[in-house]
């Protein structure tokens, strides 16, 4: 099976689709405003810049290096004594386990941007009920629009790599720059802006505990889609001539403004008139919607632009999630990308209701473990453990199993020496260490 190319405008837009996803507009403003702003932003950027920054160029060079699927990539990369090595290509399935509860809060989007042109809610009792009559009572709703959410996507994987994945991220991400960056134009006229500027960059060390911190390590690995396989496989159809390192610096970069220009905006929204910033999930769902109604009918116009946004940012971070598997089943099973796009959907589709009903009231019960909703456990088991696992096998794989040269020569024309040792440091030591006790703390083995 021959792999298509992307162009590299294609492939950047591509990878920082992947990245900017829901992660970025919708759970990046929440934590925030849930662990007390500055001081959890500066830990955020902190980890982008010396972890995340580095595990995503290692994962761009096994793809770029591998020109395979995910297991394929590791595999020919393996010494030839471990070859077992190739499990770790395994990590591609992450993304239809998180696409599971990922799809069902698109479909929740694409509700919303039917329900919001009726009219805002005018209290937040009002925005809640709309919120837990869609989440907890309306399962029918929300099955058609998680089902509406999984063939839009397997209708884009199923066009391929060209004429599909990197058709739509040229559309998508730039109209979603143009919305946040008009919205944060707006933003800046409102007296909110400066306490929600204040709000996000004046770090409040006493906010910040243990608990902050490693979330702000996990969510780093999140937001840039790392440790499964998305930026692996997009990689492997990366065109020749494209810098890996510059590649990984311009879409980490493009990740991180998006996060703070969308908490930029929220906040700003929210202090115009007084709400407060720590509420959670449903800031976006919730609040947001409310304090927009303070705008009249421009606030519905607003809304609309916000939730096209966050719903553009979802689709196209979701086909990256989808893809690493269609890939793999159609490397190593030779089988038609179609039936591929068939099976994985119909996979992540049905356990995808399981999560949904896992938060109605009916069937909340039969769909928990140890009183945990199934949508809980699925995000907590990705995000807290099979995400960093999968950025502990990358940069060790990269850092000890690769060749020093090979790596090397792969990254020489753009970075200098110094930059490469600080780089190769970084996956051997930094990252690892990290991680370690970013999971055994979560694992609630180790508190630190
Ligand atoms: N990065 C995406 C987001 O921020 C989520 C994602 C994770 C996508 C892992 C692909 C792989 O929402």
């Amino acid at each position: 099976m021959k792999i298509q190319r992307f162009s590299r405008i294609g492939f950047i837009m591509a990878a920082a689709g992947s990245a900017v996803g829901l992660g970025n507009i919708w759970k990046f403003p929440y934590m925030t405003g849930e662990y007390g702003g500055g001081a959890f932003v500066l830990v955020y950027l902190i980890t982008i810049a010396f972890i995340g920054f580095s595990v995503m160029v290692a994962e761009m060079l096994i793809g770029a290096l591998g020109r395979k699927d995910t297991v394929g990539s590791f595999e020919e990369l393996a010494p030839p004594n471990r070859k077992y090595w190739k499990y770790a290509g395994f990590m591609g399935f992450n993304g239809i386990i998180i696409m599971t509860f990922y799809s069902v809060v698109i479909g929740w989007i694409f509700y919303y941007l039917v329900k919001l042109l009726f009219g805002l809610p005018s209290t937040t009792d009002e925005a809640k009920q709309i919120f837990n009559t869609l989440v907890g009572d309306n399962e029918i709703i929300a099955i058609v629009c998680h089902t509406i959410s999984v063939i839009i996507v397997a209708w884009i994987v199923n066009k391929g790599i060209k004429s599909g994945i990197e058709k739509i991220n040229l559309i998508l991400m730039p109209s979603l720059m143009i919305i946040l960056f008009g919205l944060l134009i707006y933003a800046f006229s409102l007296d909110g802006f400066s306490k929600a500027f204040a709000f996000m960059f004046e770090p409040k060390w006493e906010k910040l505990n243990s608990e902050a911190i490693v979330r702000a390590v996990g969510h780093s690995f999140f937001t840039l889609s790392l440790g499964m396989g998305a930026i692996l496989t997009y990689a492997a159809s990366l065109p020749k001539e494209a810098s890996i390192p510059k590649t990984a610096f311009i879409v980490t970069f493009m990740d991180t403004l998006i996060a703070l220009v969308a908490g930029l905006v929220i906040f700003s929204f929210l202090f115009q008139f007084g709400a407060k910033p720590g509420q959670g999930p449903g800031l976006v769902f919730i609040s947001l919607p409310t304090i927009l109604n303070n705008f009249g009918t421009l606030g519905i116009f607003f809304a609309l632009l916000f939730f096209l946004a966050l719903a553009f940012a979802g689709i196209t971070s979701a086909i990256s999630l989808v893809e690493p598997v269609v890939q793999y089943l159609i490397d190593r099973f030779n089988q038609t990308r179609t039936k591929a796009v068939f099976l994985t959907s119909l996979i992540y589709w049905v356990i995808g209701i399981g999560a949904l009903l896992s938060y109605t009231n009916s069937w909340g019960k039969i769909f928990s473990l140890g009183g945990k909703p199934l949508f809980d456990i699925l995000e907590y088991t990705t995000d807290s453990i099979l995400l960093p696992l999968g950025g502990l096998l990358i940069a060790i794989f990269v850092g000890y199993e690769l060749h020093k040269d090979r790596v090397k020569a792969a990254l020489e024309n753009s970075m200098g020496d110094t930059i490469f040792h600080i780089w190769r440091f970084s996956i051997r030591y930094i990252a690892p260490i990290a991680l370690i006790f970013m999971m055994l703390n979560l694992m609630g083995i180790i508190k630190i």
